[in-house]
């Protein structure tokens, strides 16, 4: 058997699937407000693990092939999954925060990217880059459609932007499991890729770089997981939601 098959949930499953997104979107919510300059992602990672905990739920992070915190803090170059520490966030960085929770069994993956005080045009501009990639990747979903397609009209976008897409890290399936088939890529061919079925759930999370799409990986002490950063030391932004595809569209879980 398949650990990473992606089997069409049930209306009951949904309804819990949606209840573990829904804390997923909350928990970023309730961050927000404390993402100024002075915070250490240390203390990010606090009141995440502490809202997560207290809300009934699982970070889902913690523990995962040994990564050692409750949600991941990728600043200005780091792609994704940075690790929460002593590192001071300052005036004019970028940070994207990603959340994932565990509720009744169901994980809900959600992530944005915050400014921290006053922040340059150019980090305005990635972010709001990436946030618009993931909605005309998204909108493009419909049941037996096509990761490609999703891919294809990121991509688009982003280079119409004049920033670069990375290709070896996406999206995923998601729900009883974390990570589950199929990838989705943030670039691709229309009709492409793998089919989008029904009642199942999936992330859409295009990583965007300001200089190339080039990365280094670097190792995490104690877990098999890496995180990435721009080789050109360029910003980089993502956001993520999970998104159930329905029999008729789709719909966007990780909301509050
Ligand atoms: N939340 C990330 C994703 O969107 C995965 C983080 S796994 C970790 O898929 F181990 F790095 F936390
Ligand atoms: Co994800
Ligand atoms: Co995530």
């Amino acid at each position: 058997m398949n650990e990473r098959k992606n089997i069409p949930m049930t209306l009951d499953e949904v309804k819990l699937m949606k209840k573990s997104c829904q804390l997923a979107a909350r928990t970023l919510e309730h961050v927000g407000p404390f993402i100024k300059p002075g915070v250490s992602t240390l203390e990010i990672d606090q009141i995440i693990h502490d809202f997560i905990l207290r809300n009934n739920a699982t970070p889902a992070t913690l523990g995962y092939f040994g990564y050692p915190k409750s949600c991941c803090t990728s600043i200005n170059e780091v792609i994704c999954h940075g690790v929460p520490d002593a590192t001071i966030l300052k005036d004019g960085d970028i940070i994207n925060v990603d959340v994932t929770t565990i509720v009744d069994g169901f994980f809900g993956d959600t992530s944005k990217t915050y400014f921290v005080g006053n922040v340059s045009e150019r980090a305005k501009m990635i972010t709001r880059c990436a946030e618009q990639a993931m909605y005309k990747g998204i909108e493009t979903i419909e049941p037996m459609g096509f990761t490609g397609d999703i891919g294809f009209e990121t991509h688009k976008f982003v280079t119409r932007s004049g920033f670069h897409t990375v290709k070896e890290i996406g999206g995923h399936g998601v729900g009883r499991r974390f990570h589950l088939d199929p990838f989705v890529p943030a670039w691709g061919k229309k009709g492409r890729g793998e089919r989008l079925e029904p009642f199942t759930c999936i992330t859409v999370e295009p990583m965007i770089n300001e200089g190339t799409d080039q990365f280094i990986e670097y190792d995490i002490p104690g877990s098999s997981i890496k995180y990435y950063k721009t080789s050109d030391h360029s910003l980089s932004a993502q956001f993520e939601h999970t998104v159930l595809i329905t029999d008729t569209s789709y719909e966007i879980l990780t909301v509050p």
